[in-house]
């Protein structure tokens, strides 16, 4: 069931998901999380960090990473989890893994991803952002809701986009290792963040369009356990689509 609650912005969302992720480590102390990047779970971190749980029994699992960029690139989500949330929260580096390609065949290195994922007993809890495309991870439009961890191509909006992080937008690369969409529904609980009116065509559309290929994030709603937290300027065109509305939490 997909629950959707909107806020009044980013930063009420964001106390919102830290309860949520809270209780989960409440419940247990070893729990898996999935960590994505970007400006949307920023005050998530922020309200978590709060809390002073001790989060050092916590096993984490980055959603993507870039291919191509070198080792230690301030840009690189390697270097962005560990900033943005493992130092902040903190994590234990060594339970926090990224799907990094540092000298290993991208292909082997995702591989290798899907089933670290599997051997740590699959997420608990994942935090999810959209992108503007409806993208989730870096699965773009085409991605088959199947898809598990694997290298796949940025599009031109989604380096356009994330190209704010670097001096040009020729610096972002072409490709990534992304958990797949398969990958991702496997978590036992998502919790998409969604904050500001450049996400509110997407969400929209993932929300109450028609489930597939062509909208990623659409998976929310065939998840059993997954909420949706979303700004008024995010849920912004909801019921402009046509489709059924969701059942509001
Ligand atoms: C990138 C990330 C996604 C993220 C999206 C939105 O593509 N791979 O995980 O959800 O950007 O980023 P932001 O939260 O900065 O809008």
């Amino acid at each position: 069931m997909t629950r959707l609650v909107v806020v009044a912005d980013d930063h009420e969302g964001g106390e919102l998901a830290a309860e949520i992720i809270a209780d989960q480590v409440e419940a247990n102390a070893a729990s898996v999380l999935g960590i994505a990047t970007g400006t949307t779970p920023l005050t998530t971190w922020a309200a978590l960090a709060e809390h002073g749980l001790d989060l050092s029994g916590v096993d984490a699992f980055a959603l993507d990473e870039y291919v191509g960029l070198p080792q230690g690139h301030p840009e690189s989500f390697e270097s962005v989890v560990h900033r943005e949330v493992v130092v902040p929260l903190g994590l234990d580096p060594t339970r926090v893994r990224v799907p990094v390609s540092h000298g290993v065949d991208p292909h082997l290195a995702a591989a290798g991803y899907e089933q670290s994922i599997l051997e740590a007993g699959g997420i608990d809890l994942q935090i999810l952002g959209i992108g503007r495309n409806g993208h989730l991870a870096f699965n773009e439009p085409g991605s088959t809701l199947e898809s598990l961890t694997r290298v796949a191509p940025l599009n031109a909006e989604t380096r356009e986009d994330n190209a704010r992080f670097f001096s040009s937008v020729d610096e972002v690369p072409t490709e990534c290792i992304t958990q797949g969409l398969g990958t991702i529904s496997r978590a036992r609980t998502l919790i998409l963040l969604a904050f500001g009116s450049h996400k509110a065509q997407a969400l929209a559309a993932a929300l109450e369009g028609p489930i597939g290929v062509q909208m990623p994030a659409s998976i929310i709603r065939s998840h059993p356990d997954a909420v949706v937290i979303a700004d008024r300027q995010a849920a912004a065109l909801f019921g402009t689509t046509g489709a059924d509305r969701l059942a509001s939490a």
